[in-house]
């Protein structure tokens, strides 16, 4: 199989590339570059005005099988992301039952391997059930292909625990990923404390929640000299510590993910739970301080946090809906229209943070887009804009609280493997 991409905007910092270019894909990997190639390929991308990046990956989603097909299931969850432009995401344990041993880790590597869109590369959990006191066997989930561990969607409550897990984890090179909240503070809570909560009657989650635990676990991570990963950060307080962290030489590495940088609690009002989600979409000014410390490093990916529900889990009471945003299908143009058009950012920065950082962090790096490396790619219309419609997405999630905002980039094409996985034109 040929692919010729034809005079593409290629952007690729880790091999210093800003420039038009062709790209020839032969056999699943990138075989040629430069100006006028001329070969007779199976199939020809006409790039012109489009931009070519290594294919973006997500170090965050839940693809929700085994066990909750209902709400997503890997054939789906992939197609979606292969449309949000993802050649590779790594997925959150929190299945049913929860992965938290090799079993499962192997039947979500083999579904994926079968019938997914993108590479899928399992996140295994820290403790047993997610449940928080005993951890889970490590080395084998290892071998089974889990690239990190991780209790997300329930913080490992127990700092004694999280210890373990940090010490344990380092014998078999996983990192490991915190669900930063402080549940005695957090708990029942369902939106983030402030004035909106107090009008809407509901109880809310204070950005100290989230804080508090991000203080704990990079305070760990300094005393026993092993890297976390902080996920989902959402507060002033959360960049504001992990920024004096990582300035005191202390290696920790976080994320965020589109909604905390786009959006606020104010998408909450008339109580929208599509908006609802945890941590909880904060106030303007822990939105401008995501920001903030994604220009200035403090912020190392970007991730999705695609969390897909099914309908009947949102259509009821604020209260009782279930968290979560469906992202795989809006992350490239939100971080485009809120970070990069608007100045904030550069595009190889957005590169960065959205495909070079995350696959180094899962230890997946495919080489972007020099000759020799594989041949995973997304090309994309950054000037095509277009009002987002949850009901259009290809996720069985349609939970999301962009719908009616108009967002500017659509993936045009992605490859992976040097085949194609999406192609917005068919
Ligand atoms: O909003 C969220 N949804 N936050 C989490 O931590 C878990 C996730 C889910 O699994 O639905
Ligand atoms: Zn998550």
């Amino acid at each position: 199989m040929k692919i010729l991409i034809k005079s593409g905007h290629a952007v690729d910092p880790s091999n210093g590339l800003n420039e038009i270019t062709d790209i020839l894909i032969i056999n699943g990997k990138i075989k040629e570059t430069g100006s006028g190639l001329t070969v007779k390929a199976d199939m020809v991308i006409e790039a012109e005005g489009l931009h070519v990046f290594p294919g973006l990956v997500d170090a965050h989603c839940h693809l929700r099988e085994p066990g909750q097909e209902y709400k997503e299931d890997i054939a789906s969850g992939t197609k979606a992301a292969a449309k949000g432009g993802f050649t590779a995401i790594a997925c959150m344990p929190n299945t049913n039952p929860v992965a938290d041993n090799d079993a499962v880790i192997k039947f979500i590597a083999n579904k994926a391997a079968e019938c997914g869109s993108t590479k899928v590369y399992p996140i295994g959990s820290i403790t047993k059930g997610s449940n928080g006191s005993q951890l889970a066997e490590m080395g084998f989930m290892k071998e089974a292909g889990a690239v990190a561990v991780s209790d997300d969607g329930k913080p490992v409550e127990s700092a004694d625990i999280m210890r373990k897990a940090l010490e344990y984890s380092k014998d078999f090179g996983l990192p490991v990923i915190s669900h930063c909240e402080e549940m005695s503070l957090a708990e029942d809570g369902s939106i983030n404390e402030g004035f909106l909560s107090t009008s809407m009657g509901l109880k809310g989650i204070p950005t100290v929640a989230e804080e508090i635990q991000v203080a704990r676990d990079v305070l760990l991570a300094e005393y026993t000299g092993i890297s976390v990963h902080i996920a989902h950060i959402s507060t002033v307080g959360s960049a504001r510590i992990i920024r004096d962290t990582k300035n005191r030489g202390v290696k920790v590495t976080c994320e965020t993910c589109p909604h905390y940088f786009s959006l606020t609690e104010a998408e909450c009002e008339g109580f929208n739970t599509n908006a609802k989600v945890n941590p909880p979409l904060r106030a303007d000014s822990d939105r401008l301080a995501i920001i903030a410390a994604i220009k200035d490093g403090t912020i190392d990916m970007i991730v999705t946090d695609h969390a897909p529900h099914h309908r009947d889990e949102k259509n009821i009471e604020f209260q009782y809906a279930a968290n979560g945003i469906s992202g795989f299908e809006t992350a490239l143009s939100a971080a485009y229209t809120y970070l990069v058009k608007s100045g904030r950012i550069s595009l190889e920065k957005m590169v960065e943070l959205m495909s070079l950082n995350p696959a180094a962090f899962l230890g997946k790096s495919t080489g972007g887009l020099k000759v020799g490396a594989c041949a995973d790619i997304t090309v994309v219309n950054l000037n095509d804009e277009n009002t987002v419609n949850g009901e259009e997405f290809v996720s069985k999630g349609k939970n999301t609280p962009f719908t009616g905002k108009k967002l500017s980039g659509s993936v045009m094409y992605t490859i992976v493997n040097g085949k194609l996985t999406y192609n917005r034109s068919l």
